[in-house]
């Protein structure tokens, strides 16, 4: 396929007021996008778009809530035309030693959002794409999509959702025009990150890294894209390796602590902004 030109291309962003969502939105719109950023923030939303200028537009939108999810794609395309790309960015990591500490409502929200919401999405995206027979739909999934991960039970089995989901409506439409692409990065400095503990063995990329990687998927329309292709690739092997395998050379690199031994001062912010209703 050629690359795609990116100009006067309406793509809208969920999750865009803050950490990989605004990153995107800001190099979309260097490659000359329309961009409209939708978040539970709405003045945030507004705010980032406000920064960006060059027509971007920013929007309260509630991923878990298709209504919501409507209306924001109605007046996306009101404000700013047809709808080229969705790209289904919002998500939550709620972090617990044992998920079966974890708060019942915290686990409803992390599956309703990170997994719900890009179903919702999607479908909403589609509904509108593929009568026009061209456009693209991006889920944001993690690499916690594709190995289980300690102290992320929830998130990962919403992540591998957004992965099967993806992969699966992706055949379900072939030969429609239209383009899946799964986006799987590994840890991301972002607030998601916030307090969770080193691990010698992981590097946090930075957001830009992976917008740089959405873009690319754009322009080329590739499918599958891993952030970075080393982690991802060896994720990858890990699904290979016996169970008790894998345990151990989790442990071997560290990666069981990283979400379980997590500074709950530095974290405090994050998980007031995302469950302190529920939590506190
Ligand atoms: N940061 C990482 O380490 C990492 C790694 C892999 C994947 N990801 C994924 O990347 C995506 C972006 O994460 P981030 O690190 O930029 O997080 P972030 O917390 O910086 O930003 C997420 C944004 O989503 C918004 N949001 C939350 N719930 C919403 C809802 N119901 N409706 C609309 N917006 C909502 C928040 O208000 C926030 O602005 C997420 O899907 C995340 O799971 C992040």
């Amino acid at each position: 396929m050629p690359e795609r030109n990116l100009t006067g291309n309406v793509v809208a962003i969920t999750g865009g007021a803050r950490g990989i969502g605004a990153t995107t939105a800001v190099m979309l719109a260097d490659q000359g996008a329309r961009v409209a950023i939708g978040d539970l923030d709405q003045a945030l939303s507004e705010n980032v778009a406000d920064g960006i200028g060059r027509g971007a537009r920013g929007y309260e939108l509630d991923v878990t809530d298709r209504e919501s999810f409507d209306r924001f794609l109605d007046r996306v395309e009101t404000d700013l035309g047809p709808l080229d790309t969705l790209i289904n960015n919002a998500g939550i990591a709620p972090t617990s030693p044992l998920v079966t500490d974890q708060p019942p409502a915290v686990i409803d929200r992390t599956i309703d959002v990170n997994l719900n919401g890009v179903i919702n999405g999607t479908i909403a995206a589609v509904e509108r794409l593929a009568p026009r027979g061209s456009g693209q739909i991006v889920n944001v999934a993690s690499l916690a999509g594709v190995n289980g991960v300690k102290g992320l039970s929830a998130y990962s089995a919403s992540k591998f959702g957004a992965v099967g989901f993806t992969e699966s409506i992706r055949i379900e439409f072939e030969g429609s025009g239209l383009i899946f692409t799964c986006v799987m990065p590994g840890p991301v400095s972002t607030e998601m990150m916030d307090g969770t503990a080193d691990s010698p063995m992981i590097k946090l990329i930075p957001p830009e890294q992976v917008a740089g990687a959405i873009v690319e998927a754009m322009k080329s329309g590739r499918e599958r894209v891993s952030v970075p292709k080393s982690v991802g690739a060896l994720a990858r092997l890990i699904t290979l390796l016996p169970p008790r395998t894998a345990i151990r050379l989790n442990r071997l690199l560290g990666m069981d602590r990283v979400y379980t031994e997590v500074d709950r001062s530095a974290r405090a912010s994050y998980v007031e902004r995302t469950t302190g209703d529920i939590e506190s």
